[in-house]
C-alpha cells in the first residue's frame, strides 16, 4: 500500500503505541484486500458487543495513548440498570460489561449503544465515505442511504474511529456497487416483518453477489424500518452488505441503473409461498412460551406505538421486553407510550440486545419474536424461539401461548 509520511510515521509507533496497533490492522486489512491506500471518514460506528475481545482492543489502543479522531456511535451492549434488576447476571459478566463501558468512554466513544444509528444518531449523507460495524447497519449505510461502507468488523471500525481512516477497497469503488444478479419477487412485502422474512430467505442464496430487487408488484414503499429489518436479515442467513431495489434505492432508479452496464450472473425468483416456507422454516413450532423479545434490531417510536395499539390495554402474562434507543426511549416517555405499556407489563429497554447474558434466565423454555435475527443468535444460546410478525406477538403475550 501507498502510505503518506503521517501514515508511515503512526505505523513507526511516533504517535503512540495504540495508533500504531490501529494502524498496522488497517494497513493488513488494506493489503488483504489488495487497497493502494487509505482514505478518510467522516463517520465511524462500532458494534460494541461487551465481549471479551473487543473489550480488549479498545483497551489496547487506549493503554496506547489512542483516542477516537472520528468519534463513533456504538452497539449496545447491555443495559445494567434496568435488566439486572430482574436477571441475576454473574459478578463477571457485571465486572465485562462496566469495564467495556469505562474503556469506550475513556477511547472518545459517542455512547449512543443502540443498533440504529444511522436512523437516529449518526445518519450518513449520500456518498460518506464512512466506516460502520453491525450487520443490520450496513447494508443500510449503503443501500438505502447511498454512503459508502466496507463491511467492518467491531475491531476494524474502531481502527478506523482512531485513524480516521480505512482501506480504500471494496464497496468505496462504482464498480464493486453495480448489481451483479437480479432478483425477482412476486410482490412487495407489507410489513417490516415480511420484509425481514425476505431477507432471510434471499440471504441464503447471494453468496458474495450484489443483488438487485426487481418486484413485480408493489403497492406501498417500503418504510424504513422495513428496509432495516430487510437488510438485517440478509446479513444474518448471508453476507451482503449492498443491495439495490428498482425504484426504491439510491442508486437503482431502474434496473439498468443499478446494473450499470453489468450482465448479471444468476437470476432468482421468489414467490410469496417462498416467503411462507421461509417463516415455517426459521421458526420453532408453537407451544407455552416465556418471554416476548422484541427490537432486534432496535424498535422505532411508530413500531412501539404499533404494540400500544395491538395491547388494547391488555395485560402481558409472561414477561415482555423491548430493545429500543435512548432516543425512542424518551420519546416515549414523553408521549405517555412507556409507562401505559409498563403498566401492561411491556416494558422497553434502552442501551441492550438479544444476545445479553441478563436474558440466559429464559433459557430451557421457549421464546417469541418477530425478528429471525433475533431467533439465530438467541437458538445459538440455548434458547428456541418461534418467529412471528408482530400482532401475533402481541396476541400471544397476552394469553401465554402461542399456535
Ligand atoms: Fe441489535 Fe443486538 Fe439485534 S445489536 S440488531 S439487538 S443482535
Amino acid at each position: 500500500m501507498k502510505l503518506t509520511s503521517e501514515e508511515k510515521e503512526i505505523l513507526e509507533g511516533k504517535q503512540g503505541r495504540g495508533m500504531q496497533k490501529a494502524m498496522e490492522l488497517q494497513v493488513a486489512l488494506g493489503e488483504a484486500f489488495e487497497a493502494q491506500k487509505l482514505i478518510e471518514v467522516s463517520r465511524t460506528h462500532v458494534a460494541l458487543s461487551g465481549q471479551e475481545g473487543d473489550t480488549y482492543w479498545c483497551e489496547l489502543l487506549l493503554e496506547g495513548g489512542a483516542s477516537c479522531k472520528v468519534p463513533c456511535t456504538t452497539n449496545p451492549a447491555w443495559d445494567i440498570k434496568v435488566l439486572t434488576q430482574h436477571y441475576g447476571v454473574s459478578q463477571k459478566e457485571l465486572d465485562l460489561v462496566k469495564r467495556t463501558y469505562d474503556v469506550y468512554t475513556r477511547i472518545g466513544a459517542i455512547m449512543s449503544l443502540s443498533c440504529t444509528p444511522e436512523l437516529q444518531q449518526n445518519v450518513p449523507a449520500f456518498g460518506e465515505v464512512v466506516a460502520f460495524s453491525e450487520s443490520s447497519c450496513t447494508p443500510y449505510v449503503n443501500s438505502v442511504l447511498g454512503a459508502r461502507s466496507n463491511r467492518e468488523s467491531s475491531v476494524s471500525a474502531l481502527a478506523a474511529a482512531v485513524t480516521g481512516k480505512t482501506p480504500l477497497y471494496g464497496l468505496m469503488f462504482d464498480e464493486n456497487r453495480r448489481g451483479t444478479m437480479i432478483i425477482e419477487v412476486e410482490e412487495a412485502p407489507k410489513d417490516p416483518y415480511d420484509w425481514g422474512l425476505l431477507g432471510y430467505n434471499a440471504g441464503r442464496i447471494i453468496e458474495a453477489e450484489v443483488p438487485v430487487f426487481v418486484f413485480r408488484k408493489m403497492d406501498r414503499r417500503p418504510s424504513p424500518e422495513s428496509l432495516l429489518y430487510f437488510g438485517a436479515e440478509l446479513n444474518t442467513s448471508g453476507a451482503v452488505p449492498m443491495y439495490h431495489i428498482e425504484g426504491v434505492t439510491p442508486e437503482a432508479s431502474t434496473k439498468e441503473m443499478a446494473l450499470r452496464g453489468n450482465t448479471p450472473c444468476r437470476e432468482h425468483y421468489i414467490s410469496l409461498q417462498d416467503i411462507r416456507e421461509e417463516e415455517e422454516r426459521i421458526s420453532e413450532r408453537g407451544g407455552k412460551i416465556n418471554l416476548v423479545l422484541l427490537g432486534c434490531p432496535h424498535y422505532t417510536l411508530d413500531q412501539v406505538m404499533e404494540i400500544d395499539t395491538f395491547m388494547k390495554g391488555r395485560s402481558a402474562a409472561v414477561p415482555f421486553w423491548v430493545l429500543v434507543s435512548e432516543a425512542t426511549l424518551s420519546l416515549a416517555k414523553r408521549n405517555g407510550a412507556f409507562e401505559r405499556l409498563q403498566h401492561l407489563g411491556v416494558y422497553l429497554v434502552a442501551e441492550t440486545c438479544i444476545d445479553e447474558p441478563c436474558f440466559k434466565s429464559f433459557e430451557g423454555g421457549l421464546g417469541l419474536t418477530d425478528s429471525p435475527k433475533c431467533a439465530y443468535y438467541r437458538e445459538r444460546r440455548g434458547q428456541p424461539f418461534v418467529v412471528r410478525r408482530l400482532s401475533e406477538c402481541v396476541e400471544a403475550a397476552v394469553t401465554g401461548e402461542v399456535k
